[in-house]
C-alpha cells in the first residue's frame, strides 16, 4: 500500500512490555491462519474475510444504478434496519458527508434517515410527520428478515409511502436487503416484487458493511464505493497471515488489546477529534462487544467525543478506576483549512494562535490529552488516517473486522455468533403474548 492507516502502539509500553507483545505474536499469526482455513469456531460465517477482494465491478455497477434510481425520485431515503443492518451505513455516510448538509435546500445528495432501530413511538411519529410531502424511498435491510424493530417500522412506513405515492410507484422506491431464500422480508419482498439483494449466509449483520447492505445507503449518500472496496481490498492483502507481524497491523492491534485485557484493562474506549466519526464508534461497539462479549469474557467497548467528553468523561478516564485503555481515532491532514484570526482587542486571549490552523490547535489537544492520560494510568493505542475519505475509510473498517476476528479467537469465543441478543426477545415476545411463545408468558407473568 502506499499510504495506509498507521497502528501506533508505543503508549502501551510500560502497561505491557514489548516482550509481552512478541511472545504471543505466534498465537496471533495462528488466530489468523486459523480464520483463512476456516478451522475456528464460527467457520460458516467468514464470508467477510474475502469480500473486498471478490466483489465484482458488475455488482458495484449494479449497486451504483439502484442508488442512482433512488438518488433520482427521493429527496429523502428511509434506511430501515438495527445493529448490523444499519451501523455500518451510518458510520461510513456520517464520516464522509459535509455535516450541514442534510439542513441544505439544494444539497445533491438525498437526506438518509433511520428507522428500525428503536421501538420509539415519538419518534416513528415524528419520523412521519417530517415524511409527509416529501418525496421518499425505502431500503428494508434485515438479514433474518424476522427482527422485531424493523419489521414493525417498515409496516408503518411501506403505509405511509403506499398511500403517499399509490403502491405501483412505491414499489419502485423500496428495496429489500435480505437472505437469498428465507424469512419474511424475503418472502414479503418477492411477492411485492422489489428489487432484491442478498446477504451472503456466510456474512453476518456486523461483518456485512462491504455488502450491498452497507454499500447501497452508501452510495446513496453519494459516496464513493469503489474508492471503499479498493481500500478495504488492500487492508485485505495486507492483513494476510502471510504478511509478517510486525507489518500485520490487525495481528498486532488484536495482540495489544489482549495483552492490556490480561493485564486488567478491561475496557477499551474508543476516542476521536472529529464529530463526524461518531458512527464508526458506534460500529466499532457492536462490533467488537458483539463478537468478543461471551462466556463471562470479553473487553467492554465504550467510546467517547473529544474533545467535548473531556469536559465530562475526561475526568474518568483520567482519575477513575484504572481498568482502561484508549485507542485513538487520528486524522493526520483535514480537508479543509481554517485559520484562527487576529482580533483587535484579543479579549479572549487567543492571538497567540493567529494564523495557526483551527486543526494544530485539535493536533495539540489530542496530544496533550494522550500524554496526560498515559501519565494517569492509561495505555494508548493510535490509529493514524492520513485523511478522512472512502479508500482510507475503507482500510480501516477492514482493519478493524480482520483484527476483530483474530481477538476473539485469542480470547478462546466464537466471534461470530451472538446467543445472548435471543434473551430479551424471548422475554418480549413473552410479553407481548407472541403466538407460539404461551408457556413463557405464563412463566414470565409469575415474575413480574
Ligand atoms: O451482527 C448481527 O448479526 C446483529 O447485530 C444483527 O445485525 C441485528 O440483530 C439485525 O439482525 P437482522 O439483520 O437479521 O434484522
Amino acid at each position: 500500500m502506499n499510504k495506509a492507516i498507521k497502528l501506533d502502539v508505543s503508549k502501551t509500553l510500560g502497561f505491557i512490555s514489548q516482550n509481552d507483545i512478541n511472545a504471543q505474536a505466534a498465537l496471533a499469526k495462528k488466530c489468523n491462519e486459523t480464520l483463512h482455513n476456516g478451522t475456528g469456531k464460527g467457520n460458516d460465517f467468514l464470508g467477510w474475510l474475502n469480500l473486498p477482494s471478490s466483489i465484482t465491478a458488475e455488482q458495484l455497477k449494479d449497486i451504483q444504478q439502484t442508488a442512482d434510481t433512488l438518488r433520482a425520485k427521493c429527496e429523502v431515503v428511509v434506511l430501515v434496519g438495527i445493529g448490523g443492518s444499519y451501523l455500518g451505513s451510518k458510520a461510513v455516510i456520517d464520516s464522509l458527508s459535509n455535516y450541514f448538509d442534510w439542513l441544505q435546500k439544494d444539497r445533491k445528495n438525498p437526506v438518509i434517515v433511520y428507522a428500525g432501530n428503536n421501538i420509539g413511538e415519538d419518534y416513528l411519529v415524528e419520523l412521519l410527520e417530517y415524511l409527509n410531502g416529501k418525496s421518499f424511498g425505502i431500503i428494508n435491510i434485515s438479514k433474518s428478515g424476522t427482527t422485531t424493530e424493523p419489521a414493525l417500522s417498515f409496516r408503518i412506513l411501506k403505509g405511509a409511502l403506499e398511500k403517499a405515492v399509490g403502491k405501483e410507484e412505491a414499489k419502485s422506491r423500496i428495496v429489500a436487503i435480505t437472505d437469498a431464500a428465507r424469512g419474511a422480508l424475503f418472502t414479503l419482498a418477492t411477492n411485492e416484487g422489489y428489487k432484491k439483494y442478498v446477504i451472503p449466509d456466510n456474512v453476518g449483520g456486523r461483518f456485512s458493511v462491504l455488502t450491498p447492505v452497507g454499500l447501497l445507503p452508501i452510495a446513496i449518500a453519494g459516496i464513493d464505493i469503489q474508492q471503499l472496496v479498493a481500500g478495504a481490498a488492500d487492508m485485505e492483502k495486507h492483513t494476510t497471515p502471510e504478511v509478517p507481524f510486525e507489518q500485520n497491523l490487525a495481528e498486532q492491534y488484536a495482540v495489544v488489546r489482549n495483552e492490556l485485557y490480561k493485564k486488567g484493562k478491561k475496557i477499551e474506549i474508543l476516542a476521536n477529534y472529529h464529530p463526524k466519526l461518531h458512527y464508526i464508534a458506534e460500529w466499532w461497539k457492536q462490533l467488537y462487544g458483539e463478537s468478543e462479549g461471551k462466556e463471562h469474557k470479553g473487553i467492554f467497548n465504550a467510546s467517547v467525543d473529544f474533545t467535548a467528553d473531556l469536559h465530562s468523561m475526561g475526568q474518568w478516564i483520567q482519575e477513575g478506576e484504572r481498568t482502561i485503555f484508549e485507542t485513538v481515532l487520528s486524522i493526520e491532514k483535514p480537508n479543509k483549512s481554517l485559520q484562527v484570526p487576529t482580533d483587535g482587542e484579543n479579549l479572549d486571549g487567543l492571538n497567540f494562535l493567529a494564523g495557526k490552523q483551527v486543526d494544530f490547535v485539535n493536533k495539540m489537544a489530542e496530544l496533550g490529552t494522550q500524554l496526560a492520560h498515559v501519565d494517569g494510568g492509561v495505555p494508548n493505542i493510535k490509529i493514524s488516517l492520513p485523511e478522512l475519505n472512502a479508500y482510507y475509510i475503507g482500510q480501516l473498517l477492514y482493519f478493524f473486522e480482520k483484527a476483530c476476528g483474530i481477538s476473539g479467537y485469542i480470547l478462546g469465543v466464537n466471534p461470530f455468533d451472538q446467543p445472548g441478543v435471543e434473551a430479551y426477545k424471548k422475554n418480549m415476545f413473552a410479553l407481548l403474548g407472541k403466538p407460539g411463545f404461551e408457556k413463557e408468558t405464563e412463566e414470565i407473568k409469575k415474575r413480574i
